[in-house]
């Protein structure tokens, strides 16, 4: 077993925040990954499972194990006249994954190409984009269940897949994701219905040209975590009751709002925090991205607290303007590994 102390975690965040891990393992396999949460307990060590870092926030000392999925394959299981059911490992990478169904003419997950992250961290807060979310094409989760010490197999409907929700989010001590089951399908139904997805299509009415424009869309919009480090949405569109909705639409009329199937309203983060004057201001080096609001940049070596110092300025500003709490998307951890309460 190849566990390295004091491990520079900087490449392994999309925020590039610095972070010492005094304990780190990459796992390739199922028995790999018992070994190391043997290890782990053995040395009383908190356990934490990194994946693409894609949408975490991580102190300068972590004293765990931290512990990269990179369990790799593709297994075809079985198939219908109308889909094909596979097995892919947790540490794939999540769009070359995408653009593989693509290419073997799988259709279903190319409105979500070009999410930042790995496979196994696609169902913890079920990954949406453009009328899509990635729960609809998942049959079910293989994870290692910590509390019970065995693989076990979560069906999907057991998931309780929300927006930005699963039970992965509720417990995220207890299961290690090693394999995500997709059920594909082998015609396409596309989702265009998404704000300027349908213009975008033109005359070319196929899923590989969907794919191609919501590429185009996210590169337009969204910066390159490699040039401009971030973790995709900073927070995530709050869900308001109706009653707060109806006051606010009254003193704001063009602000964007989707309703949901109960009595609620989804409102644009991205809205209020252009509204409250943030799009392309910084607080020393972390800012809101010039050309969409939504998307927290580490401008230069920032470190947590400066990533907090700017996002508690920005949840401060909108709440004095719209009265609404906004909630980071991102994972906070302590300096043991734990997940805390933003
Ligand atoms: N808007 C502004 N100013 C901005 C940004 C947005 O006025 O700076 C307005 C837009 O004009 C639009 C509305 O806010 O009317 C919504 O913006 P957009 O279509 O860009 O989508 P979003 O709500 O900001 C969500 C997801 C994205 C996903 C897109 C497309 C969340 C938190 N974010 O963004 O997910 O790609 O829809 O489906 O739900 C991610 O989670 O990392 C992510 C990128």
């Amino acid at each position: 077993m190849n566990i390295q102390s004091q491990v520079q975690l900087k490449p392994f965040n999309t925020l590039s925040l610095n972070a010492i891990a005094s304990h780190f393992i990459k796992v390739k396999t199922i028995t790999e990954l018992q070994d190391a949460l043997k290890f782990a307990k053995e040395n009383d060590l908190n356990v934490l499972i990194l994946s693409g870092g894609s949408n975490m926030m991580l102190p300068e000392h972590i004293q765990a194990l931290v512990v990269a999925m990179d369990i790799q394959k593709i297994d075809f299981i079985t198939e219908d006249e109308h889909t094909q059911t596979i097995k892919v490992g947790a540490g794939q990478v999540w769009h070359d994954f995408v653009l593989w169904t693509t290419e073997h003419q799988l259709y279903g997950l190319q409105n979500l190409a070009l999410i930042p992250g790995l496979v196994g961290a696609s169902p913890v807060q079920n990954i949406g984009a453009y009328g899509v979310e990635v729960g609809e094409f998942i049959e079910s989760v293989e994870v290692y269940d910590r509390k019970l010490n065995q693989m076990a197999s979560i069906k999907a409907a057991d998931c309780e897949f929300s927006y930005r929700h699963s039970i992965f989010k509720d417990d995220p001590n207890r299961f290690v994701i090693t394999h995500v089951i997709f059920k594909l399908l082998k015609k396409a139904d596309l989702r265009m219905n998404y704000g300027d997805l349908k213009l975008a299509m033109g005359d070319e009415i196929s899923a590989e040209n969907l794919q191609k424009q919501v590429i185009h869309i996210r590169q337009s919009k969204l910066p390159d975590p490699k040039e401009f480090p971030n973790v995709g949405s900073f927070f995530k569109n709050p869900i308001i009751k109706q009653t707060q909705f109806s006051q606010l639409i009254a003193k704001f009329p063009n602000i964007p709002h989707y309703p949901q199937t109960d009595d609620r309203v989804k409102i644009a983060a991205g809205w209020l925090i252009d509204q409250s004057g943030w799009k392309g201001k910084q607080l020393n080096q972390v800012g809101m991205f010039e050309k969409q609001a939504l998307v927290l940049v580490n401008y230069s070596d920032a470190t947590l607290t400066d990533v907090q110092a700017t996002y508690h300025a920005v949840q401060k500003d909108v709440f004095k303007h719209f009265g609404v709490q906004l909630e980071p998307e991102p994972v906070l951890y302590d300096r043991c590994g734990f997940i805390q309460n933003h």
